[in-house]
């Protein structure tokens, strides 16, 4: 009898038709995220579960699903499922690493040259009828070639960061839990420093650590104050991560210059504050988002979900203590 599993948000069908293969499932092609108790209702009785970073799947819910054997989360980013409890319960939990880190090193960076050089502000004058012409003075942006990149987090994705800024002849420092071997310190050109060197020497600041309850709001109204008021700011990483109050009033009486944001505190309903700044650019949680991108993500949830199924290793086990319970 194939594992029944649950797919929980609008998937590709090449995904769907995957683990048809494999496992009986059923999925919320609808795309609407479901209800606490509505998840728990469909999730009885089944051994897998693929989701996304919109649903929780904390304590209760796995209490609610004897049965389930995998938790198979389509993002890098597990902050929504509690891993401990998943442990506890020997249920494996997997994450989407490797397949994302281009496309999200991508997106900081347009966020980077986006923030530096105003170009959502600017665009909105342009079709506002702002522009009547040429002027040596109009609307000065900064350079991001030659200017220091601070990293904050230098995972995989950092890592991708900071290697795009070679091309821009940037220097690049790093703050990581971990410093890196020298070797990959070498091979990213990047220099460790402290953490409160890096606020105070950037002049564009990219956050790319997990969030966590140590890393709730490590940026607030203190490090914003430490920066560089030239200094523009890059979360591509997580929503909570940055007090969003603090950035709205240190966006506004210039404490830092600018701004670049994927991800907000209770996204989708972000701080009215940043919606009247003209010095932040914000995009809606679409770090990973290109076709060839989120199709691998997709896939490569669904091949961890039938790895864990099928008794065997799935590649991106977080929890490898799980298999042992
Ligand atoms: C991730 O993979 O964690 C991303 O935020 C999802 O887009």
């Amino acid at each position: 009898m194939k594992p029944r599993i649950l797919v929980t948000r609008e998937v590709f069908d090449e995904t769907l038709d995957y683990l048809g293969g494999h496992c009986e499932v059923e999925s919320n092609q609808q795309d609407i995220p479901l209800e606490p108790g509505e998840l728990a209702r469909r999730l009885a009785g089944r051994q897998g579960l693929m989701c996304c970073l919109t649903d929780r799947v904390g304590a209760k819910l796995l209490a609610a699903a004897p049965q389930l054997k995998v938790v198979a989360n389509i993002a890098v980013g597990f902050n929504n499922i509690d891993l401990a409890a998943c442990t506890s319960r020997g249920i494996m939990a997997t994450n989407t690493s490797g397949v994302l880190d281009d496309s999200t090193a991508d997106l900081a960076w347009t966020l980077m040259l986006g923030a530096a050089r105003r170009i959502t502000e600017l665009e909105r004058r342009v079709r506002n009828g702002e522009w009547t012409g040429w002027r040596l003075k109009q609307w000065l942006g900064v350079d991001v070639h030659h200017a220091t990149l601070g990293i904050f987090g230098m995972g995989r994705i950092g890592q991708a960061i900071a290697r795009r800024a070679g091309g821009f002849d940037m220097r690049v420092i790093y703050h990581n839990r971990k410093r890196l071997s020298p070797e990959i310190e070498r091979r990213v050109n990047a220099a460790f420093v402290s953490r409160e060197e890096l606020l105070r020497q950037a002049d564009f600041i990219v956050l790319q650590v997990p969030y966590s309850p140590e890393t709730h709001h490590m940026i607030g109204a203190a490090e914003l104050k430490q920066m560089k008021r030239s200094a523009v700011l890059i979360n591509s990483t997580r929503g909570g991560v940055v007090d969003d109050a603090a950035l709205v009033a240190a966006l506004k009486d210039g404490t830092i210059r600018a701004a670049g944001l994927d991800v907000f505190e209770n996204e989708p309903k972000l701080n009215p504050g940043f919606l009247g700044l003209d010095n932040v650019v914000l995009a809606p949680h679409v770090g990973s988002s290109t076709e060839a991108t989120r199709r691998a993500m997709a896939m490569t949830a669904a091949k961890n979900l039938v790895a864990a199924l099928s008794g065997e290793t799935p590649p991106n086990l977080l929890n490898p203590d799980a298999r042992s319970r």
